[in-house]
């Protein structure tokens, strides 16, 4: 491997005093252990809808263009995922085709934003990016100061990397 992974996170909340912003380090951290190049996308710096913006406006999609893995963190808004994380998605022009995704659920509610993370799987399919297993579920985000100081998340998201590691190398190879 001559050159470092390179990892677009995209925080999927737009909401002021949002819970999710509090699993960025951890994943940024876990990055770095495997010495990755990472780059963290909020989708408040995104505000244009799929249909408002022109191919070349968008000032992130560089970094995504040239990403071999994405991390989507995904709170959970009323049994799905937010209306400014679709509205990203669905700008996209060919920048997900044929690399790995690993999906972070976040909600209030004990599910751990799994319909927020389901809800994503065929936007994902469509976009031909490949959603890796396991998924990162967090529920009850206000009540954890660090959400990746509890067992069960460390867990799944050291197995998330490990196959994000697969996929980012396989494709990346299979696309140059
Ligand atoms: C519009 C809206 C709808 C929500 N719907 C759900 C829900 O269906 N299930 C749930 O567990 N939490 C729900 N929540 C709580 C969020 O999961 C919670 O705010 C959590 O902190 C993650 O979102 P955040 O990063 O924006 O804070 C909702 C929050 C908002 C703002």
């Amino acid at each position: 491997m001559n050159h470092p992974l390179e990892l677009v996170v995209i925080l999927g909340t737009a909401r002021e005093g949002n819970q999710s912003s509090k699993v960025v380090p951890g994943i940024v951290d876990a990055a770095a252990d495997r010495d990755w190049k990472t780059t963290v996308i909020e989708v408040s710096d995104h505000p244009q809808s799929a249909t408002d913006t022109h191919a070349g406006d968008d000032p992130f999609r560089s970094q995504m263009a040239t990403a071999d893995a994405f991390v989507i963190i995904a709170p959970e808004y009323n049994h799905s995922f937010p209306g400014e994380l679709k509205m990203l998605l669905d700008r996209q022009q060919g920048e997900f085709a044929h690399k790995p995704v690993g999906l972070v659920g976040v909600s209030a509610g004990g599910h751990g934003g799994i319909r927020a993370v389901e809800g994503l799987l065929p936007v994902l399919y469509t976009l031909r990016a490949v959603s890796v297993l396991p998924q990162v579920l967090i529920g009850g985000v206000h009540e954890l100061e660090d959400p990746f100081s509890v067992e069960r998340h460390a867990r799944q998201l050291g197995a998330m990397f490990g196959e994000l590691e697969f996929y980012a190398e396989a494709l990346r190879a299979a696309r140059s």
